[in-house]
Order: structure tokens, then C-alpha cells, then sequence
């Protein structure tokens, strides 16, 4: 059993799409379909400004460039490298706070001690899709002259009161990996708050071209989504209801089955959950190891997924120190999530993680009463 597995569409409908670049002979560039799956996409999500990219990591680079942040960003380490290496790649220091025990999420009161005199931008992570404290952010970012970049790779399913959660900050950068709830294969895009800096980032993405004069006016590179990957956006784009019903109905099994036994992220009762992931968090290391060789003997694949904590990693030690992110790091497990899961599946999974936890059961009820 795969911990993940990329939804595959109606494989008819993506000829269909290919069919149509092969007679346009139009293959990237803002073509057609790449037009076509922004407006969608902005549609659904009920976001405006959305501009589409070749990947995750490109959409956070975006976001840092059309924002001009320089000098250091608070961000977390208890997050994929991307939240980290972008900025570090693009000479802006991370600069770490903790997260919240319970959220998982960057501790809004931690925020403030992790500022230095270079700081221009917060970079939070709604980690696995669970929104981090907007109002909060929000305050401090005002309070200090900052940026807010969202890094919501793991949102686009994620609903809070009813709304997308990709319109907050000044930027959302969003993945769509293969992996993702939504993927384009290869993909991502930027949710921008303010007309004139997404305009500028339009042109960013094509090497700094006005699209009217042709004039190189904007320091630019080339972040820009094929015509290949707008087509799969497309056709999985048709069937997203389906992939997120399927896959919040599997996560409700598991918080049914594991919720009293295992450690998991606290999430307010105002969102849905956007069915990307289903994190746990063990009694301790040794438990966690022992739970993740029980299900990888029994063919059930989990990941570590985010180990380690970014802050005990030789690129990015000298950027701070943490203790719950290490904690929390040194006991997470990423359970199988994907369509190909039945509510079956689900059931073989949870009772495997009972047997691996059983000896530390006792121990793990005590700790959720501390923790
Ligand atoms: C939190 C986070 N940020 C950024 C990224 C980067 O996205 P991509 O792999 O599309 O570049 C990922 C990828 O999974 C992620 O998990």
C-alpha cells in the first residue's frame, strides 16, 4: 500500500486536451489552456490575481521576488525544505520560530523574537492544510512594517468558514506536485493581494517581458506553466469534488479509529480539512520508528513526513533553534492517503498502527493529557 499515489483522470479526456495543442501547435507561453485553468482555478477557489507556475517552489520564489523581501524571513522549520530553501537560495535568511504543540503550525507568540534588524517578510506554513492564525499573523506583520507570504503548498482543499484560505497575506504560493490533492504533475501558483504587484509578477515569470510592448521592463526569470501541464490541471480539475469527498471521508475513518490513541494536529472546528494529508504524532522516537517498520513489514508505506526539523540540518542550524518543532519532527508519521484507498484499507491500516502502538498506549494517553 502506497502512503501516496497521484490521481490519474480519464485518460480520453487528457488525449482530448493534447489533441487540441497538437493542432495549435501552441506548447507554452500563456497558451490557451494555461489561460483557461487560471480563470477556472480562480473560480473554484473564489481567489482573484492567481497566477499559474512550474512548481511549488517556483510560486514561493515568485512571491519573494515581486514582494522585493530581502534580508531574513521568520518562517518554521517543522516544514518541507522548500519553506526554507527558497528563500535561503534566493540569499534571504530563514529565520526560525517555533511552532505551536498543538497546531503544528508557527507559534504566533514566537513570531516576534525570531524578527531581526534585516527582517522584511513572515513566512508562515498552514502545515498540512491547517490554516495558521491569520488575524495574528496579520497584527505583527502591521505592528513591524513586514511581508505575509503565505506558503499554502498543502491547501487547495482547505476551507475556513465556508472560504479558501489562498487569499491571505500579501501572497499564497500552492503546490501541484503530482502528489497533491490537486496537481498539474509538475506545478503551482501564487494567489497575489495587491493588482499592480501581481501584474509585475505576470511579467516576472516571463524573464520581465511587458506582454503588451514586448519591452523587458521587470527583472525576470522563466517560472512559467506549460500547455502539457495546464491539460492535466484541467482534467483533474473535472473530478476534484470527487478526489476531495473521497479522501475527507477516509480521514474521518482514521480520526475515528486513531484520534484517541495517537497525537494529532489541533484544527479549529470552522475548517474543513482539505483532505491532503493524515499526520500523527507518536508517544517518541523509538515508537515512531517501531510503528513505521510494524506497517513497511506488513507493505504499508508511511513517510516521516516532515523529519527532521529543518533547524537540526546542516544547511539550516545556524538559523535558530527549536524545541516542539524537534519534538514533534522526531514523532510524525504520515498515514496512506490517496483515491486508490477504500474505507477498507483504511481499516487494515489503523490496526496496524494499534499493534504497533500497543506496548506505548498507556504512555501516549498520559502525554496527551500534558501536551
Ligand atoms: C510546505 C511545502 N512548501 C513547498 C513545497 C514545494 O512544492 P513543489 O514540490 O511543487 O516545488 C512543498 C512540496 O511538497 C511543501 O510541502
Amino acid at each position: 500500500m502506497e502512503v501516496t499515489s497521484s490521481y490519474l483522470p480519464s485518460l480520453q479526456k487528457y488525449v482530448g486536451y493534447l489533441e487540441g495543442i497538437y493542432a495549435r501547435c501552441r506548447l507554452t507561453n500563456n497558451g490557451p489552456l494555461a489561460c483557461e485553468l487560471a480563470a477556472r482555478l480562480e473560480d473554484y477557489l473564489g481567489v482573484r490575481n492567481l497566477i499559474l507556475v512550474s512548481n511549488g517552489s517556483a510560486a514561493l520564489e515568485l512571491a519573494y521576488h515581486a514582494l522585493d523581501i530581502s534580508g531574513s524571513v521568520v518562517t518554521t522549520p517543522f516544514s518541507f525544505p522548500a519553506s526554507s530553501s527558497v528563500p535561503a537560495w534566493n540569499g534571504i535568511d530563514p529565520s526560525f520560530a517555533d511552532i505551536d504543540p498543538h497546531t503544528w503550525n508557527i507559534d504566533p507568540d514566537q513570531i516576534e523574537s525570531a524578527i531581526r534588524s534585516d527582517t522584511t517578510a513572515i513566512s508562515p506554513v498552514h502545515v498540512y492544510g491547517n490554516p495558521v492564525d491569520d488575524v495574528r499573523v496579520s497584527a505583527i506583520a502591521r505592528r513591524h512594517g513586514l511581508r505575509v507570504i503565505y506558503d499554502a503548498a498543502h491547501c487547495f482543499g482547505t476551507r475556513k468558514a465556508g472560504r479558501s484560505i489562498l487569499d491571505q497575506g500579501d501572497a499564497s504560493a500552492i503546490s501541484f506536485h503530482a502528489t497533491k490533492t490537486f496537481h498539474t504533475i509538475e506545478g503551482g501558483a501564487v494567489i497575489f493581494r495587491d493588482d499592480a504587484i501581481c501584474e509585475r509578477a505576470r511579467r516576472m515569470i516571463n524573464f520581465g517581458f511587458d506582454a503588451v510592448t514586448g519591452d523587458i521592463v521587470d527583472l525576470g526569470t522563466n517560472l512559467k506553466m506549460s500547455e502539457v501541464h495546464a491539460a492535466m490541471g484541467l482534467a483533474v480539475l473535472d473530478d476534484v469534488d470527487y478526489i476531495l469527498s473521497h479522501r475527507r471521508h477516509l480521514l474521518a475513518l482514521y480520526m475515528h479509529k486513531l484520534g484517541d490513541y495517537v497525537q494529532c494536529q489541533r484544527i479549529d472546528a470552522e475548517v474543513t480539512n482539505g483532505g491532503g494529508y493524515m499526520p500523527i504524532a507518536l508517544a517518541d522516537t523509538a515508537t515512531c520508528e517501531r510503528v513505521y517498520q510494524h506497517l513497511g513489514n506488513l507493505g504499508i508505506a508511511t513517510r516521516r513526513y516532515f523529519h527532521p526539523s529543518l533547524d537540526t540540518t546542516v544547511p539550516y542550524a545556524r538559523f535558530g533553534t527549536t524545541r516542539y518543532s524537534r519534538d514533534i519532527a522526531d514523532r510524525v508519521l504520515c498515514l496512506p492517503l490517496h483515491t486508490k484507498l477504500s474505507p477498507n484499507d483504511v481499516e487494515t491500516v489503523c490496526t496496524a498502527v494499534l499493534a504497533g502502538i500497543r506496548d506505548t498506549a498507556p504512555r501516549l494517553v498520559s502525554l496527551a493529557g500534558i501536551v
